[in-house]
């Protein structure tokens, strides 16, 4: 029989016509006459029903369908009598490929927390959660490329070992050649680092956008898709140790230009999920709501959909960050003390409080927050006249705070090479860097958006951990 994956299966109206599947068992039921199984095959959240007449089939092989075991059936599509389902498969022939002794295997039918299937995470791949995610993850990376390439830029693969720090933030994780029980020495008895990579100090990319911007001003407009490293301890919801970074890159753009294209991206892969996810978008916003179901009515999310659906149809909001803090000040402290909004210092970073109550409370929307303070930013960012901002922007997103975070760069190689010194930036090892401002420079622009974040709001789920499929985080490195 030729295999028919379950998602196919499903849309077929060739009632009486003989197929083969092959998936997991999600759950069986039934009694002496007839078994009732529920199979997935990972095409679809769907499972089919298998209906098995108990008396065609040796009683041995039934006791081997238990949850978790990988079956193969030989069936008839049948039109289904139940609701739910418009198909099922009455089988004919069945194969136990692979048991999965029900003392033993970890998951049970039930519904396990996702605390629980975070220490089964090699497994978790079989919940109907899990798959639903990552067939999303999917997705929403096919849209990246489809975007882009659409609109003429071209995708460029940057280096993931790399001899600079893109973000000048220290946030590196070292990449080393050198024999641990016979290192370089310094004159002091130090270790060399310097000698790191066969000679060079070395370190996991923090961002691809240096090389992005070589691209860019050759190619015009170029993005990267990739994994980025953060050697940053921080036990967050909202932070990996590894995730994947999209970064455009465009000459000619400054930086209103750079915000229409990233709320247009944005929206894009938005829509593209509520294209072509549905299923699994539905799934998951069931989900959430039970999840929600003891909480007060004011204390519930809006539901997934309409979220992803809002989003869609507002455009974002956007300010200064000299307008935010005026209205981080003027807000009112919560009364459950819950958080405090104020903000008193022109110059302090937001803090991710503030982010939220600006898009949560304040406008209940994307905010696209531009011009923050110099000194809180990365040195390669456009000065803006005033002397005292860059045009940096942060796009923040309700429930997940800043998910992109971009700028104009500085174009003029004095100013540059100004504050790359104040910044104590090795201007003399980034040659390669700094030509692009000798030659030929020109107006550019480009931004970076976390796919993990951006995963966070589409799908809903509450921790960064459940939207990769293995995260790298502390304390989660055992894969
Ligand atoms: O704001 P970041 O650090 O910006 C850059 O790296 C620039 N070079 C981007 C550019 O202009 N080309 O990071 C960009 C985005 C953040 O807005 C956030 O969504 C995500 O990357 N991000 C993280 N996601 C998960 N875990 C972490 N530790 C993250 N750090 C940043
Ligand atoms: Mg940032």
């Amino acid at each position: 029989q030729k295999r028919i994956k379950i998602k196919d299966l499903l849309l077929s109206k060739e009632f009486g016509s003989e197929v083969n599947v092959k998936g997991w068992v999600r759950t069986k039921r039934g009694n002496k006459q007839i078994n009732f199984v529920a199979l997935n095959d990972g095409s679809t959240i769907q499972n089919l029903q298998i209906v098995v007449d108990v008396p065609n089939f040796n009683e041995d092989l039934l006791k081997k369908i238990t949850t978790g075991a990988a079956i193969s059936i030989d069936g008839e599509i049948m039109e289904s009598q139940g609701s739910g389902q418009s198909v099922e498969l009455k089988a004919t022939h069945i194969d136990v490929l692979g048991v999965a002794d029900p003392d033993k295997y970890p998951l049970q039918p039930k519904k396990h927390s996702l605390e629980f299937l975070r220490e089964k995470a090699h497994l978790r791949f079989r919940t109907n959660t899990f798959s639903a995610v990552f067939r999303i993850r999917h997705a929403m990376a096919y849209a990246v490329h489809e975007f882009f390439n659409k609109k003429g830029f071209y995708y460029m693969h940057t280096p993931l070992i790399t001899g600079s720090d893109a973000e000048g933030a220290g946030e590196m994780f070292r990449v080393s050649t050198l024999d641990p029980k016979n290192p370089p020495l310094n004159e002091d008895g130090s270790i060399n680092y310097k000698e790191d990579f066969f000679g060079k100090e070395t370190n996991l990319t923090v961002s691809g956008q240096l090389e992005g911007e070589l691209g860019a001003m050759a190619l015009g407009e170029i993005y990267t898709f990739g994994p980025t490293f953060r050697a940053e301890n921080s036990n967050t919801t909202r932070h990996l140790a590894e995730f994947w970074m999209i970064e455009p890159e465009m000459a000619f753009y400054d930086i209103t230009d750079n915000m229409d294209l990233a709320e247009e991206f944005l929206k894009y892969m938005i829509k593209y999920a509520l294209d072509n996810c549905m299923d699994d978008l539905k799934f998951l916003s069931q989900r959430l709501q039970e999840e929600e179901k003891g909480k007060k009515a004011e204390d519930r999310s809006m539901e997934l959909i309409e979220k992803l659906k809002f989003v869609l149809e507002n455009d974002f909001v956007r300010l200064t960050y000299t307008e935010a803090i005026e209205i981080l000040r003027n807000s009112k402290p919560n009364k459950k003390k819950k958080f405090q909004y104020l903000i008193n210092e022109w110059g302090a970073d937001l803090q991710s409080e503030h982010e939220r109550y600006l898009v949560e409370k304040k406008f209940e929307k994307p905010v696209i927050l531009i011009d923050y303070p110099k000194d809180i930013k990365a040195f390669y960012m456009k000065q803006n006249e005033d002397g005292k901002t860059v045009a940096a922007m942060d796009i923040l997103f309700p429930g997940i705070g800043e998910i992109i975070g971009g700028s104009q760069r500085e174009e003029d190689l004095d100013k540059l090479l100004t504050r790359m010194k104040e910044m104590n930036v090795p201007a003399d090892e980034m040659d390669w860097y700094l030509d692009t401002r000798r030659f030929g420079s020109a107006t550019h622009s480009g931004f970076g958006l976390g796919f993990e974040r951006m995963m966070l709001f589409v799908t809903g789920m509450g921790n960064i951990r459940d939207v990769i499929p293995f995260p790298r985080a502390p304390k989660n490195a055992e894969f």
